[in-house]
């Protein structure tokens, strides 16, 4: 008998072809998240989940999936699902590094871009019909060539992010939990402390996971040290800024503006957010290209099918949970 997999949203097809092969699939044919309650129904009798970052896999998931051998998470990020409890149980999760990297530092710099020059303001203004002559004071922003980039999270995406940097040969400073010689030498960046680069820098981008010690990062203290001219960019996880806080700083002029792809109650925004003209939003898109979201859903389905043939997969972020499942038998 096949594998009986569950796929909790339509995914690029070449992931269910994949799956297809050696697979009894079911995908939710509804393009939208599915209720926790819905999400316990559908993963009963699974021997494997392909999910996404909207599904919340916890305990009580877990439970429902009793037998299931494998979570396969199409995302990088992977707090969505309570890694612990997963392990507990000898369900193996997976990830999917490296293949967005590129993408979500490109999403960062047209972030930046957008808010530095301000392009949806100017772009709203033109269609408005607003546009009558060349102004020597129309829409003036940021400079970015020869500025301060500061990178806080020096992995795989920051250090793309900043590599990206060379082109407009900015001064590079980053921070995180250690130095990354891999970071420096990929990037001229230097190692500062968390304060003394948002003191300094006139651009400060974001690529930490989620995690208890970053939940909140920057809060009112830190948008009061950056620059009144400063920009902040979120592409990684929305809980890692205080966004009541960023919007308040944003209106009193604390910073200059801020370029956010992920909100911290997301689809939610904070009160006040969408009212303000200094900030660029998008829903959740740094991913988004045609190229990395294929590679992302075929990464998944990789995994998801190692776990199936009883192989530890390539990117499994619980090992622990497989070596359990090798001692068991
Ligand atoms: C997207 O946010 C991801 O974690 O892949
Ligand atoms: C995630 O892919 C990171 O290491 O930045």
């Amino acid at each position: 008998t096949k594998w009986k997999v569950y796929v909790t949203r339509p995914v690029p097809q070449p992931a269910i072809d994949m799956l297809a092969e050696h697979c009894e699939v079911e995908v939710n044919p509804e393009d939208r998240v599915l209720s926790h309650e819905e999400l316990i129904e559908k993963v009963k009798g699974r021997d494997g989940i392909f999910c996404l970052l909207t599904d919340i896999i916890d305990a009580e998931v877990l439970d429902a999936a009793k037998g299931a051998k494998v979570f396969a998470n199409m995302a990088v990020g992977f707090n969505n699902i309570d890694v612990q409890a997963a392990t507990e149980r000898g369900i193996l999760i997976t990830n999917t590094p490296g293949v967005l990297t590129e993408a979500t530092a490109d999403m960062a710099w047209a972030l930046l871009f957008a808010v530095a020059r301000r392009i949806v303001e100017a772009d709203k203004y033109m269609r408005a019909g607003k546009y009558k002559a060349w102004g020597p004071l129309l829409f003036l922003g940021q400079e970015i060539t020869g500025k301060t980039l500061g990178v806080i999270g020096a992995g795989r995406i920051g250090t793309a992010f900043a590599r990206k940097a060379k082109g407009f040969n900015m001064r590079v400073l980053y921070n995180d939990v250690e130095p990354n010689p891999q970071f420096e030498a990929e990037t001229g960046g230097v190692f500062v402390d968390k304060d003394t680069l948002l003191r300094e820098a006139d651009f400060v981008s974001l690529h930490v996971p989620l995690l208890p010690s970053t939940y909140h990062l920057i809060g009112e203290r830190e948008l009061k040290l950056m620059k009144k001219t400063a920009i902040l960019i979120n592409t990684s996880r929305g809980p890692v800024v205080d966004e009541k806080a960023l919007v308040q700083a944003l209106k009193e002029g604390e910073i200059w503006g801020a370029g956010l792809d992920v909100f911290e109650n997301e689809p939610e925004m904070a009160p006040g957010l969408a009212e303000l003209d200094n900030v660029v939003v998008c829903p959740h898109i740094a991913s988004a290209t045609w190229d990395t979201r294929i590679a992302m859903a075929t990464m998944a389905a990789r995994n998801l099918l190692a776990a199936l043939r009883g192989e530890l997969p390539p990117q499994c972020v619980n090992p622990e949970a497989y070596y359990k499942r090798q001692e068991a038998k």
